[in-house]
């Protein structure tokens, strides 16, 4: 099995008990993230979500800004069949399409505006995926990134380190029942790259005026940029 469908199996699994999970582990301070996010979003009608998942960023995007549709893409079927109904419920108007960010089925200069919750770290090539996302954005629109980061404090992040790498895990795989998906997930977020380094990956795909803004002591960040 190669990584592409090892990751879009992982989320499958997981699926049905992503959204509890998220809002549960999280004290529902991933709500406030994505609303975030989208209020450091310009306007923007027509919005790629790139790994959309159960399309929570595409749902809070569609109440509180101008944005009238969204294209949401992702590897898991599962993920995106909880975001369908979702939307479907909330009649709200998002396309979803099953496929791989660093490889998207869509044209150059599609998209008024690019965004990706929670997504990147998950890529094994993040070039790629930023390379792609430039790629699609019209010139003059902006990447909105939101990403789990490191808190720079040392007493948060002790408690952060505590919290990730005993507890979540734990409480993941009981919830979850999946034995390795909340461990992979615990991984991916203490290696991925935040911060500075992440807005030289922004600057290596070709975007301009990268900036970053840390949320709740620098445990998720929001990186924006131009094209
Ligand atoms: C942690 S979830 C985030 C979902 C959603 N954006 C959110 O805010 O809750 C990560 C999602 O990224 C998707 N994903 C991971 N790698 C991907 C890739 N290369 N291309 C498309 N989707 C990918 C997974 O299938 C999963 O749905």
């Amino acid at each position: 099995m190669d990584e592409k469908q090892h990751i879009g199996r992982l989320f499958d699994r997981i699926a049905p008990t992503y959204d509890g999970l998220n809002h549960g582990l999280s004290l529902n301070i991933d709500r406030i993230w994505r609303r975030k996010t989208v209020q450091a979003m310009p306007v923007a009608k027509h919005v790629l979500d790139v790994a959309i998942g159960t399309a929570d960023l595409a749902i809070e995007m569609l109440h509180r800004s101008k944005t009238e549709k969204v294209t949401g893409l992702d590897l898991s079927a599962e993920m995106m069949a909880i975001g369908r109904e979702k939307c479907v419920r909330r009649k709200l108007a998002v396309d979803f399409v099953q496929g791989n960010a660093q490889q998207m089925p869509f044209a150059d200069n599609m998209f008024d505006g690019v965004t990706c919750a929670f997504g990147c770290r998950n890529f094994s090539d993040l070039d790629a995926g930023l390379r792609e996302m430039y790629r699609v954005l019209k010139p003059g629109a902006q990447v909105t990134i939101l990403e789990f980061s490191y808190p720079t404090n040392p007493l948060v992040r002790a408690l952060y380190d505590i919290y990730f790498t005993r507890a979540l895990p734990f409480i993941g795989r009981v919830v979850s029942r999946d034995k390795t998906a909340y461990t992979y997930l615990n991984k991916s977020v203490k290696s991925f790259c935040w911060g500075e380094a992440f807005l030289h990956h922004l600057n290596d795909a070709g975007f301009h005026d990268e900036h970053f803004t840390p949320l709740t002591f620098g445990i998720a960040t929001i990186y924006t940029a131009i094209k």
